[in-house]
């Protein structure tokens, strides 16, 4: 067993809790990396108890949900990328979050159609109808091989006992002090008597193992019926929400047929929509392909990403909405030929102005929030999943009773058309709010497959994470491990704001002035972004390799015995 980046605590409670657990045979061969360390335990916990990397993967976000409230949650939605061994199935789980049935176009505009600040990013009105609970269920019983109720163990236990606080926990909690402070639910739970708790607090939430172990009892109807749901309607409605029982009822997760695409030799599989991430990682790739990156000097080959990243993000905001609303043209967006047109608009010698592909628009700040892990199991089983609840926790709105924080993804449509999201990304009537219908994202859970590795990836980080991924693919295809993907210096361009954005030290000087040159704006963020979680299998030598992005605190484990 290996361990990478871990602080020596995480390290010795891996070994001490799997020398309990279980022997070593190669069913338990097995690699996770997520971005907290008792998370990728639960994994090790589930593989130790006979179950699958699928299994793992319930564990896992259901600990997630607990131990990072500001990420993930019961409250929350994301995508599910699973890879079954025994039959090489692939296939995405859709529980992304939907617009509730009293939803309407413009509801977070005023009379005179501009968006009202802050309405469609705290309090329960900017929360869309959570998707985990019924994503978790529909994993174990079509996919894992223990109970649904053997899987929440983990989770329901450290809600229960609690567990210390990070320092990630306080930061992003400080950052949404003013919301957790007007939900009194919240408050009582995330808060120290009223304030950001003290380094090593215990965080304890007995109402969330309350609700952990109905779902265990009772599945879906654990959570969208019965107790839960009669809590959270309450609570919803006497603080202006627009949730309805019948909007419960008719939450269902949907398996969609992954997106595909090749790069020099590389196999991708990527998110399908509503997640915009797997046509733009294809798209980018397509138009980069046939440059030959690992050989050009390093000023050109950031000029042709954030080039190709443009006109990605163009197509993005142009065409992406929920498919079960909207036709996508998403064959003649992967389609190399449509590649090779946006390529044949791209000058090595100077940038293309955003304002040139379409008008100029505001800009706004990012975030720094969501989370993911990466799990494979020794028979080859393997699952990537990206879970949000958009925001630093979310909407801030817990409802009472229940410890369940509401996502705030209601802020991922589009308000108005032109309209910058908080992650300053535009959009239009594609994506424009509607009843029932699912907001577009940018979570990209990706697999990679060459004839030497597979590879398991993907971030947090809003707009930025599918220029994350695409930098972790790069450097897949310069021959690099896990280390390097989540480690590589990181630059973003999303064509509105029309500036190359990189993190500190994520270009070097020499870079920032041939970039310059090229007629790109610059922009260096205040704090290096991303929390990736990747592991690669070496097919030859039948070996995992994971990492855990050095901008975190999570974990990542390889057991290859
Ligand atoms: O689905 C999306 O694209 C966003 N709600 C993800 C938010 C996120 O990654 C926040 N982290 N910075």
């Amino acid at each position: 067993m290996k361990l990478a980046k871990t602080p020596v605590v995480a390290v010795l409670a891996v070994f001490l809790t799997l020398s309990a657990i279980t022997g070593h045979t190669t069913e338990n061969k097995v690699a996770v990396a997520s971005a907290h360390p008792l998370a990728s335990h639960a994994a090790l916990e589930m593989i130790g108890r006979g179950g699958n990397a699928f299994d793992a993967a319930v564990a896992i976000g259901a600990v997630l949900a607990v131990v990072e409230p500001a990420g993930s949650g019961l409250g929350g939605g994301g995508f599910w990328l699973l890879h079954r061994a025994s039959d090489g199935f692939e296939t995405m789980l859709d529980g992304r979050e939907t617009a509730p049935l009293a939803a309407h176009q413009d509801m977070y505009l005023d009379a005179e159609g501009r968006v009202i600040p802050g309405l469609s990013i705290d309090g329960p009105l900017s929360a869309g109808i959570p998707g985990v609970p019924a994503a978790l269920v529909h994993l174990a019983e079509h996919y894992g091989k223990l109970p649904l109720s053997a899987s929440l163990q983990p989770a329901i236990r450290y809600a229960r006992d609690g567990f210390i606080i990070g320092e990630r926990y306080r930061r992003l909690l400080s950052f949404r002090l003013p919301q957790i402070q007007s939900s009194p639910a919240a408050a009582a739970i995330f808060l120290d008597n009223g304030r950001v708790p003290d380094p090593g607090w215990t965080l304890r939430q007995p109402d969330l193992a309350k609700t952990l172990q109905r779902l265990a009892d009772f599945g879906a109807a654990g959570f969208y019926a019965g107790e839960t749901a009669e809590k959270l309607l309450k609570s919803v409605k006497a603080a202006g929400g627009i949730w309805s029982q019948q909007d419960l009822d008719n939450y269902r997760v949907v398996e969609r047929e992954p997106v595909k695409g090749t790069y020099r030799g590389i196999r991708i599989t990527g998110a399908a929509l509503p997640s915009a991430g797997g046509i733009g990682l294809v798209q980018a790739l397509n138009i980069l392909t046939e440059y030959d990156l690992t050989a050009i000097d390093a000023v050109t080959r950031k000029h042709l990403v954030t080039e190709a990243l443009r006109r990605v993000y163009h197509d993005r905001a142009l065409y992406l909405g929920d498919p079960d609303f909207i036709d996508v043209p998403v064959s003649r967006l992967i389609n190399p030929d449509y590649a090779a047109g946006l390529r044949s608009t791209i000058r090595k010698d100077r940038s293309l102005p955003s304002v040139m592909l379409s008008g100029d628009i505001p800009e706004q700040a990012g975030g720094d929030n969501t989370t993911h892990f990466s799990v494979m199991d020794g028979e080859g089983n393997r699952v990537a999943a990206t879970l949000s609840v958009n925001y630093p926790f979310g909407s801030g709105f817990v409802a009472e009773g229940t410890g369940v924080i509401l996502n705030d993804e209601m802020d991922d449509f589009d308000s108005r058309p032109g309209a910058v999201n908080v992650y300053g990304l535009i959009g239009g009537l594609p994506n424009a709010i509607a009843p029932g219908k699912r907001m577009l994202s940018s979570m990209s859970p990706t697999f990679l497959e060459d004839d030497e590795r597979i590879a398991v990836l993907g971030t947090p980080g809003g707009s930025r994470i599918i220029s994350m991924v695409l930098l972790g693919i790069l450097d897949f295809a310069d021959g690099n491990g896990p280390d390097s993907w989540v480690s590589v210096p990181r630059y973003h361009h999303q064509y509105i704001p029309d500036a190359v954005q990189y993190e500190p030290g994520g270009l070097s000087s020499e870079e920032l002035q041939g970039l310059e040159k090229l007629g790109h704006r610059l922009r260096e963020t205040s704090y290096r972004y991303g929390d990736m979680q990747a592991l690669q299998w070496h097919k030859r030598e039948g070996r995992f390799s994971a990492a855990s992005d050095p901008r975190g605190e999570g974990l990542a484990v390889i057991r290859n015995d």
